[in-house]
């Protein structure tokens, strides 16, 4: 079949038959479709859409492409979570042995920072001696022994993902609807879970800017999921403000530990609480979601949560040290007191905040560059606070003097203070579970 008329026919609006669109993905993995030729696919797909026959081809070719992890052993129910990407987004760090613990088993595959967003990869690599490149075997066996387990995207697992996602990133593709939901639950459903509840992050800080679009997306990806299988629930969270009062990676993880320790940021403990709590009644481990946060909650407050991350930090290589101890974090050279310009009421503007600590080093600007674990941002003050004028809003970490001056200046357009108070707005937003027709 001749290849480059199948991307003439999607761009042209077209829709492409199942073989078609198979013959197009076989074609790229085998190298026959080259790069350039499947980046001109995507922007064709991301411009026309895919249509739900599509999608479902697009989703199952990604798993096919590598092998399932089976976890039907008559264990603890697997389940994971996933967020379509935030700024200060440490929850997984939190919910993963918070899960754990409450009986479930976690076999978590994360990613890196994307554009402004972070990523749950580069936070854990910021504790000392950390490895996410640890190989199925092991993985298995850190899930048997800690009951959960957190490793990078694989070869193994969902390949095909792996060089669409990187030629998405450099191709201005990403924030497809579709593109996003066959990434996603292709990479979940080959991690053999039987429960997966998803982050659909909305607002100024996140690839979906509004609830609207959020929904459409969470949607797709629930009614996806379900299709082969995994039990999906979504909740659209507003993601306006970065979540929690650090954004860096050993800075999240500094906070994450305080989180389970039954402390940590109303906000990041709200959004923890209500996805485990859709995961713990998805795996039948509860009737309903507002005494399953509940019981999260207590366990959240005896600390063992602490103690089983604890758990996994040391199987998985690193400094175990840190759990009671986070001054053992990697720390940057340089920190400087950010002050309020006025007096008012303050709000933060998630997505310029993420620019500017990719520019500090949090972050990669090209995929090959090394991520700085110590920079970022430590909040003092939440949005919504009324702030006097000279107090410190933020506390800047950087690697060097001119890198905190050029993150202040950045800070001055992420940071408002404003003459009216900013009346308060929910976090979570909407929740989309099963049960309603899919949208094409
Ligand atoms: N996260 C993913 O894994 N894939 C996407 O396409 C976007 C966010």
């Amino acid at each position: 079949m001749l290849l480059t008329p199948l991307i003439e026919k999607k761009r042209d609006g077209g829709r492409l038959t199942p073989d078609e669109l198979r013959t197009l993905l076989g074609a790229y993995m085998e190298g026959t479709l080259a790069e350039y030729q499947m980046s001109a696919f995507l922007m064709a797909a991301f411009i026309r859409g895919l249509d739900p026959e599509e999608l479902s081809v697009l989703t199952r070719a990604i798993i096919a492409s590598g092998m399932r992890l089976d976890f039907g052993d008559g264990g603890a129910p697997a389940v994971d979570k996933h967020s379509t990407g935030g700024v200060g987004d440490k929850v997984s760090l939190v919910l993963a042995p918070l899960l754990a613990e409450a009986g479930l088993r976690v076999p978590m595959m994360s990613g890196r920072g994307l554009g402004h967003t972070g990523g749950t990869l580069d936070k854990l690599e910021a504790i000392p001696g950390f490895e996410v490149d640890i190989g199925l075997d092991r993985f298995r066996a850190i899930l048997d022994e800690v009951g959960c387990a957190m490793i990078g995207q694989t070869e193994e697992i969902a390949p095909l993902d792996g060089r669409l996602y990187a030629l998405r990133d450099v191709t201005g593709t990403v924030p497809s609807p579709a593109l996003i939901a066959a990434s996603i639950v292709s990479k979940k459903v080959a991690e053999g879970i039987e429960a997966l509840v998803l982050d659909v992050k909305c607002g100024r800080g996140a690839f979906m800017p509004d609830a609207a679009r959020g929904h459409a997306l969470a949607r797709k990806m629930v009614d996806l999921a379900a299709a082969e299988g995994v039990r999906a629930t979504a909740l659209l969270t507003r993601m306006d403000a970065p979540l929690g009062h650090t954004v860096g990676n050993a800075l999240e993880v500094g906070e994450a530990i305080e989180t389970l320790r039954g402390g940590g940021p109303a906000d990041l403990r709200e959004v923890t609480l209500a996805l485990g709590a859709e995961l713990l009644v998805s795996a039948g481990r509860a009737t309903e979601v507002g005494e399953a946060a509940t019981r999260l909650a207590t366990i959240l407050e005896t600390g063992a949560p602490l103690g089983r991350f604890a758990r996994l930090i040391e199987a998985q290589g690193g400094d175990p040290l840190v759990a009671d101890d986070p001054g053992r974090l990697p720390v940057a050279p340089v920190q400087v007191p950010f002050p309020s310009a006025g007096a008012g009421w303050l709000d933060i503007h998630a997505r310029l905040v993420g620019l500017a600590s990719v520019e500090l080093g949090a972050g990669r600007r090209r995929f090959d560059d090394a991520v700085d674990p110590t920079v970022g941002f430590e909040f003092h003050r939440a949005a919504g606070d009324q702030v006097a004028e000279g107090e410190t809003l933020v506390t800047i970490h950087a690697a060097d003097t001119s890198g905190a001056a050029t993150a202040a200046n950045r800070l001055t357009e992420a940071i408002e203070v404003s003459d009216e108070p900013i009346p308060p707005r929910p976090l979570i937003l909407e929740r989309v579970g099963d049960g309603v027709p899919a949208e094409s």
